[in-house]
């Protein structure tokens, strides 16, 4: 295995070092194009950035982003949309401007967000860092477990293990949506480098997969990563212990 492990003393310090990724390429190369996660553990990754931003250590105004997945039904105007979490956590306050971005929209028609998507990823330029968290159920973007897995854009059914972890950010278990539209695994594997942040101890046995364990499956996506050359693994050291 090739990757990088990076493990820190806590979830914070585990937030700071990706964080500390993102500046850095930000400052090697300003045009950078970002791939950018949602979810609770990158949440608190997102305020280092916009700290560093405004103490004036790194300028966001040249980058692109595109994000990695959106839930199938939500509007982008909605609260709970990776839109408004991107929005109000980041863009806003970092100085980006919202067209220099691309969140997918869950209630365009598939086949033409599917489209816009690629179009996004792929035009002029690719992504040089991909920011991702892991699923209780060893999915990157929305690429859940299965037989096989799918390399491009797409709508995914989502595990069942996923709709119970999100219901944390909905009313109900019942209001979380049963789909999303996601990077393919082949569109994140194309990212030049990966940071990928991990936290808890429901995540231990995707970890364990990953940073333990020598196989690469289908039935945890989250291993494909082992096949890529510059992926960072960042995690706190009780994470590290248990894995
Ligand atoms: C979410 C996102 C993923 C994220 C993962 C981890 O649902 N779609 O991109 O990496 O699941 O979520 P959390 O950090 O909240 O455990």
């Amino acid at each position: 295995i090739i990757m990088k492990v990076i493990v820190t003393k806590s979830y914070e310090e585990s937030c700071r070092a990706a964080a500390n990724e993102i500046i850095t390429q930000v400052q090697k190369k300003p045009e950078s194009k970002l791939g950018l996660a949602t979810g609770g553990t990158a949440e608190q990754v997102y305020p280092f950035l916009v700290d560093a931003y405004k103490e004036g250590k790194v300028d966001f105004s040249r980058i692109t982003t595109v994000n990695l997945d959106e839930y199938i039904g939500m509007d982008p105007d909605s609260p709970q949309s990776y839109r408004s979490y991107m929005a109000c956590r980041f863009f806003g306050p970092a100085g980006i401007d919202a067209a220099n971005t691309y969140v997918p929209s869950g209630r365009n028609k598939a086949e033409d967000e599917i489209q816009l998507f690629n179009e996004k990823l792929y035009e002029d330029k690719m992504v040089d860092l991909q920011l991702l968290g892991v699923g209780v159920s060893g999915h990157i973007g929305f690429n859940e477990p299965g037989e096989k897995l799918t390399a491009g854009v797409h709508i995914e059914k989502l595990d069942e293990s996923t709709i119970a972890a999100n219901s944390r950010f909905f009313d109900s278990p019942d209001d979380v949506p049963k789909e999303a539209i996601t990077m393919g695994i082949g569109d994140i594997m194309k990212a030049e480098k990966i940071v990928l942040i991990a936290t808890g101890e429901n995540k231990v046995p995707v970890m364990k997969a990953l940073l333990t364990d020598d196989e690469i499956t289908c039935k945890i996506p989250a291993t494909m990563l082992k096949m890529h050359r510059d992926a960072t693994i960042v995690i706190d050291a009780e994470l590290a212990k248990a894995a």
